[in-house]
């Protein structure tokens, strides 16, 4: 704004210098400059201001980020979130046909990959959505990852694997990927599974949240006698 190129100021002098004629010219061009230099004054205030002012919202957003991460209030939380990956993970973000099973295989793969073409052998980890033991040994037998994670199924039943082991696969309880337990980590309230949580509530040895109404930890599944041959 208010800048002109060296054409324009002639052109525009030109019809000065006859509408206005050649004794008031340098006095009208004078004031004119000094009104321009004015102009350029204000807007550049204004232009600085503005930077301050996002500068400042800037600073108060870094500023809550950083208290929420050493106290986090609740129902307020900065919820930091690892990009798409993450929240492709998540049905309450992104809930299409695919679903949240296993989607992070095919980036995995590439990325483990390139670091074995680079001559690397660092462990890789692929997560998100495994909730059976044929998705975990298919990707570890396809070297699509050296490792398998799986958070909300391990909410889901603690001893899924255990229970796999033990030829008692029937019995895991599987993860229905509602986030409910994230809800709660979100409102930074103890992470339960909707699954479990309401069972068993009033029994004695049942450890329960500070309000009594869920509890904390899995119930128990029955142990199947072991013989004396080692057989269930
Ligand atoms: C209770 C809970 C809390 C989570 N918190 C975060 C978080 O703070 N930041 C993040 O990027 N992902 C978070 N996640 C997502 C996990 O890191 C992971 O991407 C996701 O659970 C996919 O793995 P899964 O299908 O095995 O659960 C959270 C998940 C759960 C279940
Ligand atoms: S609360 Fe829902 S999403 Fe979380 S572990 Fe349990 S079943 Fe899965």
């Amino acid at each position: 704004m208010f800048d002109f190129g060296v054409t324009k100021m002639a052109i525009v002098g030109g019809i000065a210098l006859i509408v206005i004629g050649p004794e008031k010219l340098p006095r009208v061009a004078r004031t004119v400059g000094h009104l321009i230099g004015k102009a350029q004054r204000y807007v550049a205030d204004v232009k600085a201001e503005v930077n301050r002012s996002i500068e400042l919202e800037d600073l108060k957003k870094m500023k809550t980020e950083f208290e929420d991460a050493a106290r986090p209030a609740v129902n307020a939380a900065a919820y930091p979130y690892t990009g798409q990956s993450g929240y492709e993970c998540m049905p309450q973000f992104i809930s299409d046909a695919r679903g949240p099973f296993g989607r992070n295989a095919a980036p995995t793969r590439a990325i483990r990959d390139a670091i074995r073409e680079a001559g690397f052998r660092t462990p890789v980890v692929c997560t998100g959505g495994v909730h059976n033991f044929k998705m975990a040994e298919s990707w570890l037998a396809d070297g699509i990852c050296d490792i398998v994670g799986a958070a909300r199924q391990s909410l889901a039943d603690p001893d899924w694997s255990l229970k796999i082991s033990l030829g008692r696969g029937a019995e895991v309880r599987t993860c229905e990927f509602t986030n409910y337990c994230e809800a709660l980590d979100q409102k930074h309230k103890m992470v339960t599974c909707q699954l479990w949580d309401r069972l068993d509530l009033d029994a004695a040895d049942t450890l329960r949240s500070p309000d009594g109404k869920r509890r904390l930890v899995a119930p128990d599944w029955p142990a199947k006698p072991i013989t004396r041959s080692g057989s269930e």
